[in-house]
């Protein structure tokens, strides 16, 4: 399960690669998003379905994904302790959460607070009252605090890839 389609980027690179025993569904918020997931697993001739809903509330039962994956999509997302707390729900016991996430939240990244004379404390602390992406530090802690053990970390310069597993 994708968390967030947005443009269908991730999606591509999940959806061409899927074997014929694999099934993949991407939720997104935005109805047009969600459904480019249908588009692309036609394109490939594979099972792939678009599901408009939102990461605060998924509409799935508890333990059923073996893989929850985002690609650029938890930092520009809002609640990110909720969004694990239900990327943790739907997992199967040794289900694997991958994210490919910025480093710092663009917010962060094009000095918006500076703009307005909000210091980089301030702008941290803000952020983590209205339960933001700040950077993967603060992503990495509240991952753990849901309950997810951190199995891999791959940095390259504005990105990563990590990936956590449910015990
Ligand atoms: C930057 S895009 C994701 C990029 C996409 N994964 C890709 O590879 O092309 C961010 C997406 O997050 C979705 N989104 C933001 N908050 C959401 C939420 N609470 N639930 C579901 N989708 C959400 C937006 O609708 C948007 O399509």
């Amino acid at each position: 399960m994708e968390m967030t389609v947005g443009a269908g980027v991730g999606t591509n690179a999940i959806v061409r690669s899927l074997t014929e025993d694999m099934y993949y569904t991407g939720v997104d918020i935005d109805f047009v998003c969600a459904k480019n997931a249908d588009v692309i697993g036609r394109y490939y001739r594979k099972n792939a379905l678009g599901l408009c809903a939102s990461l605060w509330n998924l509409p799935f039962s508890d333990n059923l994904f073996d893989v929850v994956c985002s690609h650029f999509g938890f930092d520009e997302c809002r609640e990110i302790p909720t969004i694990l707390k239900e990327a943790v729900r739907v997992l199967k016991p040794s289900g694997k959460l991958i994210t490919v996430s910025r480093h710092s939240a663009w917010l962060r990244r094009h000095k918006i607070f500076e703009t307005y004379n909000i210091p980089e404390a301030q702008a941290l602390e803000l952020m983590r009252q209205v339960r933001l992406y700040a950077d993967f530090e603060q992503f990495d802690a509240l991952a753990v605090e849901a309950g997810l053990t951190r199995t891999d970390y791959i940095p390259f310069e504005n990105w990563y890839l990590a990936e956590y597993t449910k015990p």
